[in-house]
């Protein structure tokens, strides 16, 4: 079968790393792709979000299954139009992805469902939003409604960060139009763990947990990043916490979505927080983790494409999906100066050392290729996998192979996984 991945990062090259594999594969496509991405797949030089250029090639190159990588063709409403030309394509379609463009949808959903989230209200109006966060006070979180590429969520500490932060997305418009409603919401406390599930609208399949690190610098300090490292699976999330997160998060989100009459089909990625009154969901997103899902797929034994047709054609009650024991671990190396500004171009040295060693993978990101050299080309560069029999194997795996590469300006952070070294329990999900 021809497959066509869209999208250009870290996620992206995992995928087609996975889908590589499968021998039911005979040509694969990845639009836009990155220099990684390229040593595995066809580049196809059309944009993520070019929807209906991605049809025609798709109907042009016998496309069998499209596969999506990041949220902003789903918001666009790529799986309607392929859908409608009779291409099959693996995601969930425009109304479905609102579960992640539209975080005042996922909410009052929740709400009405009365699935366990933080307390939160929706304001279209910055003045009601400010008599409302003086009233209830700091701290507080302010969200934008919409997709801000993840920036759009502002921890307050203090009231007036609170009203500085509702000017920003509603006066100062930094998000545009996805800052024209926001949401107001109880700062939860705990732990974050990502519970990621494949589904196809009745069935729903968990993935090993994961847990991202967010901020930029080593114990969890600095600005929010697109995710500076991942593991998996999280000792934290016992057998026992996975059947109760299912029972009372996920198949109640998705039979709430059902109630609503919406299909729900793909990748429903809960980003939840273990606080003391049990596990509460933060946000949805509506597709793979990135880069969660980098430190998930080595860990999948069996091919992932059969799943993913199962999928799409509406049968996932007959898979299941088989892990392999032990612990991965994904470490990204970044642009010095991310998630600010930075310099591109800068040559990587070292990749060559790990082609081929054990239990080591590097998935690309930003990258460029030029020739049999690979160029930095990003604000997140390379995410460096390892796995192992444990986590502390997985962690020093990593490390070890990062040490293997340079590039100037390649930071990144030391700490990742330090959450499970540090309360060790058992890792069996
Ligand atoms: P989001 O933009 O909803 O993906 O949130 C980004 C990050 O902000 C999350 O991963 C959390 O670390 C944090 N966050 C979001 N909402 C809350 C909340 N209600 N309480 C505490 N932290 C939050
Ligand atoms: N790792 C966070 C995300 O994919 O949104």
């Amino acid at each position: 079968m021809n497959i066509l991945l869209v999208g250009s990062g870290g996620r992206e090259h995992a995928l087609i790393w996975k889908l590589s594999q499968s021998p039911e594969v005979k040509t694969l496509y990845c639009a836009p792709g990155n220099g990684g991405i390229s040593e595995l797949a066809q580049s196809v030089d059309i944009g993520a979000e070019d929807v209906e250029s991605l049809a025609e090639f798709a109907e042009a190159k016998d496309v069998d299954l499209t596969v999506v990588g990041p949220e902003g063709p789903l918001a666009k409403g790529i799986v309607d139009v392929f859908e409608k030309r009779g291409l099959r394509i693996f995601g969930p379609t425009k109304a479905a992805a609102r579960m992640e463009s539209s975080k005042a949808f996922a909410k009052n959903l929740l709400k009405k469902y009365h699935i366990p989230t933080g307390q939160f209200a929706v304001f279209d109006d910055p003045q009601a939003a400010r008599s409302y966060v003086r009233q209830v006070g700091a701290p507080i979180v302010i969200k934008a409604d919409g997709l801000c590429g993840g920036k759009g969520t502002i921890i307050a500490h203090t009231l007036s960060e609170a009203l500085g932060a509702i000017d920003l997305l509603m006066e100062d418009r930094i998000f545009r139009q996805a800052g024209e409603r926001i949401v107001v919401e109880e700062l939860l406390v705990g732990e974050e763990v990502s519970i990621i599930v494949l589904t196809d609208g009745a069935t729903a399949i968990p993935l090993l947990t994961s847990q991202d690190h967010k901020r930029l610098h080593d114990g969890d300090k600095g600005p929010n990043t697109g995710g500076m490292g991942a593991y998996a699976p999280v000792p934290v999330v016992s057998e026992a916490l996975t059947k109760q997160i299912m029972e009372q998060i996920i198949h109640p989100t998705l039979n709430a979505l059902v109630s609503e009459d919406i299909l729900f089909k793909g990748v429903l990625y809960a980003g939840l927080m273990l606080t003391a009154d049990g596990p509460k969901v933060l946000e949805f997103n509506v597709r793979f983790g990135d880069p969660e899902i980098q430190a998930i797929l080595p860990l999948l034994k069996q091919d992932l494409v059969p799943l993913l047709d199962d999928i799409v054609e509406g049968r996932l009650a007959q898979s299941r999906a088989e892990w392999q024991a032990g612990s991965c671990v994904c470490v990204v190396l970044a642009s010095g100066g991310y998630p600010g500004e930075f310099a591109i171009g800068k040559e990587i040295r070292g990749l060559a050392r790990l082609k081929g060693r054990e239990k080591v993978l590097v998935f690309h990101a930003g990258t460029k290729r030029d020739g049999d050299r690979f160029l930095s080309w990003g604000g997140r560069v390379l995410n460096v996998v390892a796995t192992d029999e444990d986590i502390e194997g997985a962690v020093k795996r990593a490390y070890e192979a990062v040490g293997e590469i340079a590039f100037e300006g390649m930071t990144y952070r030391k700490d990742i996984a330090w959450r499970a070294l540090k309360k060790p329990v058992s890792s069996k999900q």
